[in-house]
């Protein structure tokens, strides 16, 4: 390896990988038109109005850009983003002196937002309502409160759990916007937009390939890439060709689906252990070992959408995609149950 790319290699490395990557523009971003298109008219409406753009909650599934459309949301209006997260915001104390140091129509990007504490949130109400601190000072008679005045400011909340907000704190976002899976195509333009910044040549069947096993997420395509241009070096001069990025992903044990270990783990014991299921989700976490939050953001909306499993009030079931991706048949009571007619799939 020459020392030029060596120090490129560098740069991306100290860049934290993936923000070398990351869209800085709406036409720079792919993918989510819908989601993109309407938030191109509000920013627009709000800066033509000199007004702070109401507060954003974007939800859905992790890796689908979330924090990178909150970063593209601020630097179209112009204006700095502060970036913070419900985990990251042990006392009250921390949000306010977060607040206070917001200018005039700033964005505060608050990532999972689903964990906020609940006297943190309660800051936040008349933060979002009012643009107002409440803080009280002293005890019992001589308790007093006072209002403090914030700049306007621009709440971006991202969670992949929008049914664990509080009513009330969803009902002070203006604007809500879910983000779906990315299409093949998309995700192909992505790869491809990634390895050029990368200096990375790929072949078109080999970007598609890759696409294809990401999970409709860009993280993990561009995580993929990044693995698959390792074998190239190793074992291909450095060419991505289809042989060489099916070798790769098929010695990293995702399918051509984009299915991994862990989406088999699950399948496995929904299919084999629980005959199908249905099966609470606590029950399935401890039977892989695996954290029910993780089953439930990262594990199971690929396989939802796929048609693999379904979610219902008694339990997660496997459907008869899963059997069939698996090459098993559904045991006789898995049958009976009903969930693997095509009426059991809708
Ligand atoms: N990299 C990661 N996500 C992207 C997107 N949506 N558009 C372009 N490049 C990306």
């Amino acid at each position: 390896m020459d020392d030029k790319r060596f120090i490129a290699n560098k740069e991306l490395v100290e860049d934290d990988g993936d923000v070398s990557l990351r869209p800085k523009t709406f036409d720079e971003y792919i993918g989510q038109d819908k989601v993109k298109s309407l938030l191109k008219v509000y920013v627009e409406a709000s800066k033509r109005r000199g007004e702070a753009l109401d507060h954003v909650l974007l939800y859905g599934p992790p890796g689908l850009g979330k924090t990178t459309l909150s970063h593209i949301i601020a630097s179209e209006l112009g204006v700095e983003i502060k970036v913070t997260s419900g985990p990251g915001i042990e006392r009250a104390a921390n949000l306010a002196s977060l607040l206070t140091n917001l200018q005039d129509r700033d964005v505060l990007f608050l990532d999972e937002i689903h964990r906020l504490s609940h006297s943190v949130e309660e800051i936040l109400y008349p933060a979002m309502e009012d643009f107002a601190l409440d803080i009280s000072t002293g005890k019992g008679a001589g308790a007093t409160s006072l209002r403090l005045n914030l700049n306007r400011f621009t709440l971006i909340g991202a969670t992949t759990r929008a049914g664990m907000l509080t009513g009330p704190l969803r009902d002070r976002f203006g604007v809500i916007c879910r983000l779906e899976a990315y299409s093949r195509d998309d995700l192909v333009r992505i790869v491809r937009r990634s390895a050029k910044l990368l200096k990375i040549e790929i072949a078109t069947d080999a970007a598609a390939e890759l696409a294809s096993r990401s999970r409709g997420t860009p993280r993990i395509a561009n995580r993929l890439l990044k693995r698959v241009r390792d074998f190239a070096e190793v074992y291909n001069s450095g060419a991505i060709d289809l042989a060489i990025t099916k070798r790769a992903l098929d010695d990293m044990e995702i399918d051509p689906l984009g299915l991994d270990y862990n989406d088999k783990k699950l399948l496995a014991a929904l299919t084999e252990k629980f005959g199908g299921g249905p099966t609470g989700l606590d029950t399935l976490a401890a039977a892989i070992n695996e954290d029910a939050g993780t089953i439930e953001d990262v594990i199971e909306p690929y396989l939802i959408q796929l048609g693999f499993i379904a979610r219902t009030p008694r339990g997660r079931v496997a459907l008869k995609g899963a059997y069939d991706h698996l090459g098993i048949k559904p045991d006789k009571r898995a049958v009976q149950l009903g969930f693997l007619t095509d009426d059991g799939n809708e």
